[in-house]
């Protein structure tokens, strides 16, 4: 009912009476003045007016159920969705959920996660009401190989995201970090379940800086947030809407092909690695190059210093910048 009552607020842009909200959500007046002020708590702005009605004067920044189900504009993202106050880790709590048969498109958000998990077994600290800590479950029809190519588009749908509702010009680094000004702002953990060579499903964790003030000395000059970059602080729910709308559409176009073909330029264009030199951390021996772009698998091209053009491969090797971060 929470929603709907948002919904209603928002498409009225101005009062709605009691009565109107009553009439259409089927409950008492007072169940809508309970909501109301259920919302009010939350920290959303909702004005009441004798003879005139609620009317909604401020968002709140939170990320609730009600919230995302009111701003969602998604075909399959969300369908079902999870919100937690706190839990240890949304990817966790999505592959629980996955084996418990949850359907393509879950989405788990929490507020804050006391054990986030970040990749090589790193920690990702998730504070509380300032992060868009978020697992999407995913039921792909694609051969195993094919898979880290989602965590390429879930960097894509992050750096849409985040211009769309921010106008904040966030670039790539390879494979998957989104990253302003030379920092990161966001860190992608893919996860996968297979069985006889195909996908049982994959989660896709995805999480985003918003309005973290300060970090931690050891990545104070790694990481930044909207909200240093911006100067002021941003609201979640919004950003949370287009990266799963952006998520969307780059999911249809690479399930055309199964490979990066249809994406690289618009990749290519955000890739903030182009033309850098880097380190390529392979197993089998590092080396020096330059970073040019991806290729249709998203491997990484590099020049290295004979001049021979090698593919790195996302997921097995890692990429470090010369000359800082990227
Ligand atoms: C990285 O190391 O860059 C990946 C960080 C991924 C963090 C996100 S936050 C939401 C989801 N839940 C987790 O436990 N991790 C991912």
């Amino acid at each position: 009912m929470k929603s709907e009552i948002l919904n209603m607020l928002r498409a009225t842009g101005g009062y709605l009476s009691g009565q109107q909200l009553c009439e259409h959500l089927g409950v008492s007046r007072t169940a809508v003045w309970k909501a109301v002020n259920d919302l009010r708590e939350e920290g959303y702005i909702i004005e009441a007016v004798r003879n005139r009605g609620y009317r909604l004067v401020e968002d709140a920044d939170v990320i609730t159920q009600a919230e995302l189900k009111s701003i969602l504009k998604t075909g399959w993202i969300g369908n079902r969705l999870e919100y937690f106050d706190e839990t240890d880790s949304t990817n966790t709590r999505a592959r629980k959920f996955a084996e418990e048969g949850a359907p393509h498109g879950t989405l788990v958000v929490a507020d804050s996660q006391s054990s986030g998990k970040g990749r090589r077994g790193r920690l990702w600290t998730s504070p509380r009401g300032v992060g868009i800590w978020m697992s999407m479950v995913l039921r792909p029809d694609i051969a195993p190989v094919h898979a880290s190519m989602l965590t390429l588009i879930a960097g894509m749908a992050v750096v849409r995201g985040v211009k769309e509702s921010t106008g904040l010009d966030a670039m790539i680094k390879w494979p998957n970090d989104a990253v302003l000004a030379g920092r990161k702002i966001c860190g992608i953990l893919t996860e996968m379940s297979t069985e006889d060579d195909s996908i049982r499903y994959v989660i896709t964790g995805i999480g985003i800086n918003v309005n973290i003030d300060e970090f931690p000395e050891e990545i104070r000059d790694k990481a930044t947030s909207l909200k240093m970059e911006l100067g002021k602080s941003v609201k979640r729910s919004p950003v949370i809407r287009a990266v799963a709308e952006a998520f969307e559409t780059y999911y249809d176009i690479f399930l055309e092909t199964c490979d990066m073909s249809r994406l690289k330029e618009e990749y290519n264009r955000e890739l903030a690695n182009t033309g850098r030199e880097v380190l390529v951390l392979d197993p089998r021996g590092q080396y020096e190059g330059t970073a040019l772009g991806i290729d249709d698998e998203g491997s990484l091209l590099v020049r290295k210093k004979d001049g021979t053009v090698v593919p790195v491969i996302s997921g097995e090797v890692s990429v470090r910048g010369i000359y800082g971060y990227i």
